[in-house]
């Protein structure tokens, strides 16, 4: 099963990332690509500049890249109750290839964070607007205090909780 996951966030050393990377990997057979947002940084959406230089390769790329997958882990980070700007920018110009950006691909949503919030705000957020972008999400998770819940070295989220519920959303995948 190909596996597309990524953290929504610019951060280089991503709380997300990891999150999802981990994530991904308790998937049976998964074949992982795990990206960077990084690698499509683009102008700041604008209709004025659509019209003049169409949409960016970079969001082709990612629209391309999410409907490539049989699946998708996608842990965002929470600024300020919200997306970063980094995935919204992101996703704008990938709303504009199609707005059905998740294509119907099986999705499980996550978010963290170091404080006790677990960035539930962002996460409710992409849970509630998933069906207008035709998400088809087998579940949300959120992990709060993640500095206390995962181990860096082995790269594995000790909360048994959250692993509880994650191996349930993944037996009905
Ligand atoms: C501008 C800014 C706003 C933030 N706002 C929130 C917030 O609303 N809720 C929250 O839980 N954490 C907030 N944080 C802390 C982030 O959760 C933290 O930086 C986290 O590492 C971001 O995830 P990432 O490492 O995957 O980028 C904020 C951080 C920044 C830089």
């Amino acid at each position: 099963m190909k596996v597309l996951a990524f953290g929504a966030t610019n951060s280089r050393h991503s709380i997300n990332k990891q999150l999802a990377h981990y994530v991904a990997k308790q998937i049976p057979n998964a074949d992982i690509s795990l990206l960077d947002l990084n690698d499509f940084e683009m102008p700041i959406y604008s209709e004025d500049r659509e019209k003049v230089q169409g949409v960016p390769a970079q969001a082709i790329a990612f629209y391309q890249a999410i409907g490539d997958a049989d699946m998708i882990v996608v842990a965002f980070a929470e600024h300020n109750g919200s997306y970063t700007a980094a995935y919204k920018n992101l996703f704008d110009w990938a709303s504009r290839i199609d707005g059905k950006v998740f294509q119907h691909t099986p999705m499980i949503m996550l978010a963290t964070s170091p404080g006790p919030g677990g960035a539930q705000s962002v996460l409710a957020s992409a849970q509630h607007s998933a069906p207008y972008f035709a998400a088809d999400v087998k579940g949300t998770l959120s992990l709060p205090r993640f500095h206390q819940h995962f181990d860096p070295d082995a790269g594995l989220v000790t909360a048994a909780d959250f692993n509880q519920r994650l191996d349930a959303i993944i037996s009905t995948l």
